[in-house]
Formats: C-alpha cells, structure tokens, sequence
C-alpha cells in the first residue's frame, strides 16, 4: 500500500475518541497489518542481542532485574530475558496495548518449534525454564498466569519518563524499536530517569530503529524518505499516535543520552552504502533541517546503543 494511503488511514483512526481508535486500529492490524500472524522470533532474537551486549561489557545479566520501555502487544521480550536466567522484568507502556491472543499465540509458536529456538538461544537457553514454558504454553494460561509465571511485572498505563522505582533499583533499562516512537524532550526525560533508576553498575541497552517505518511495507521509498519533509509537513502527514517518528538521526541519540547523564559504552550503527551514496550525489530530497547534516548521519538505519549511568562512581560514593 501506498505509505500516503496508510498515514491517511492512520490519521483517521487515530482522530477518532481514544478507546474508540484503539478498538478500531487492533482488527485493523490483525487483519490486514504486522498481526496477521505471530512469530516472535524478532523480538526473542532482540532480547539475545541486548543479553550479549551486555555479557560483551563484562557483566553477567543471569538473576538481574530487567526494566522494558514499551511493551506494546505481547512480552516476547521479557519472556526471552526470563529463558535466559532473569530474575525479573519491569516492563511499561503508556498504552494498555497487551493482547492476550497474541501471548498465547507467540507462546504457541515457542511451544511448536523447539528446536528453532534452541539453536536461536544457543547455550543460553536455560532448559528447566524451556519445559516450563512449553507445558504452560499448552494450557492455554490467563494473562496473570502467564506475567507471574515468567517474572513479568506489567505496568500501563505507565510512563517510563515517570516509574515512581526506587533509585538504583534495576540493573538493565533497555528497549527495542521504541525510542524512535518518543518525541525529543520526553526521550531526554526517560534516559534521565533511566540514570536514576539503574543501579550504578547497572547497563542502558537501546535498539532503535531509525527508518522511515513506511518503507517497510512501501517499496517505493527508501528508509530516508520523510526526511524530505519540514517537521511541521511531517507532523500533518504522519503525526498519529500510531505512527509517530520523531526522526532523530545517531547524533541526536548520542547527544541525548550525554545530556541525560549516561556515558557511552558502545554503539554500532548501521549505515546503508546505497543511501550515502544518494545523499552525497544530491539525489536524495531533504528539508532545509537536514541539509547540512553528514551522510552517514542521515543514512544510519539501526543502532544499539549501550551506555552506562555516568556518576556511577559518585553512585558508589
Ligand atoms: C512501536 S511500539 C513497540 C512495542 C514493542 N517494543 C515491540 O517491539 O513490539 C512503541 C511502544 O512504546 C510505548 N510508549 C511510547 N511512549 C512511552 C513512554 N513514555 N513510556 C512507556 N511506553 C511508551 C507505546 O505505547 C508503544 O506501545
């Protein structure tokens, strides 16, 4: 579908009152969008690459507490955390999105191919904990059995920029695909909270995606394609609250996360050749607030950024 066609249609839903826009977008999406059918694969796989990125600095995230910015439909994420020896997960959403037909769905498909995830998990995989799951899973189990059974403790609505946790008080604050959905001044306030509540030898653990979402169901434009538009343009053309992108490029997130107190430990974006090359040749539109920027800049499609909470020596006293 043309991504003009599905941000009208988004727009439309989006404006009507807000119960009535959430009941009406989920059939939506069930039928004809990224819900048709379940498989978690994607996000278990992310929850493994944050795992390993935290093992990657030294640290042993088994019997950790894990904070989740954004929940959204289903747990996949904290489910592979407690797969792999998590003590617990705290995850938040603003919106009350969580399904339980798509948990016990994504469960089912955990369930159904065994050893697809037992090579995705790898060593990791804790096996006790992959029995459980397996057995539950055919019982078709309620939400609260499911939550408790695998240490999830769902708060929403909930803002991250806001938890009300004790300082200190979580080892790992991380999020897949999330930070990209949050407008600027509230991702600064989410990461000062993130300094707030991570516990001084604790990690920040981020993947963002940093793609124009329309062209993932839009082949006919390229992952930099909204930045043609002014942000007043984009806000009227995409400015929904299901498809909001703020469009921060790596610098920006960077940026953020010094102001917010959190000091850098790694960070890998990933940078597609073809649209620096675009950019360099003056063959890719771009507004007057993204004209001077470098190519490379413009052209990261994903990162995952690590960061510690910089006063974790003042933390320690
Ligand atoms: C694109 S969804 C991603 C959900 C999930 N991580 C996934 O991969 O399916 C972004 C989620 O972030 C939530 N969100 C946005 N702002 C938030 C905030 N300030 N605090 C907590 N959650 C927030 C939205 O409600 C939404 O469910």
């Amino acid at each position: 579908m043309h991504w003009k066609y599905k941000a009208f249609i988004q727009n439309l839903v989006a404006s009507l009152p807000e119960q009535l826009a959430l009941s009406v977008y989920y059939p939506i999406q069930r039928r004809f969008g990224g819900l048709r059918r379940i498989d978690p694969t994607k996000r278990l796989q992310a929850a493994i690459e944050t795992w390993d990125r935290i093992v990657a600095t030294g640290r042993n995230p088994k019997g950790g507490v894990f904070f989740e910015v954004g929940t959204g439909r289903m747990v996949s994420v904290p489910i592979a955390y407690w797969l792999m020896g998590a003590k617990k997960t705290i995850t938040v959403d603003l919106n009350r999105y969580l399904k339980h037909e798509l948990i016990l769905e994504s469960l089912d498909y955990i369930r159904t191919n065994r050893s697809q995830m037992e090579q995705l998990f790898a060593e990791r995989l804790i096996p006790d904990r992959f029995d459980f799951l397996c057995e539950l899973a055919e019982a078709h189990p309620s939400i609260d059995t499911i939550l408790t059974s695998f240490q999830v403790e769902y708060a929403s609505p909930a803002d991250a920029a806001h938890t009300h946790l004790a300082s200190d008080s979580i080892d790992y604050h991380t999020s897949y695909t999330v930070l990209e959905h949050i407008p600027p001044q509230v991702l600064a306030d989410i990461l000062s909270e993130a300094q707030r509540i991570t516990k001084p030898h604790g990690l920040i653990v981020h993947g963002v995606d940093y793609t124009d979402h329309f062209s993932h169901n839009d082949s006919t434009i390229d992952a930099i394609n909204f930045l043609q538009f002014t942000t007043r343009e984009w806000d009227r053309l995409a400015g929904n609250r299901f498809m909001y992108m703020n469009r921060l490029r790596h610098s920006d997130y960077l940026r953020t996360f010094n102001k917010s107190g959190l000091e850098i430990v790694a960070d890998d974006p990933q940078i597609d050749p073809s649209l620096v090359a675009k950019v360099q040749q003056g063959d890719a539109p771009l507004a007057a607030e993204f004209k001077d920027r470098p190519a490379d800049d413009l052209a990261a499609t994903f990162a995952w950024i690590v960061a510690s909470p910089a006063q974790a020596l003042a933390k320690c006293g």
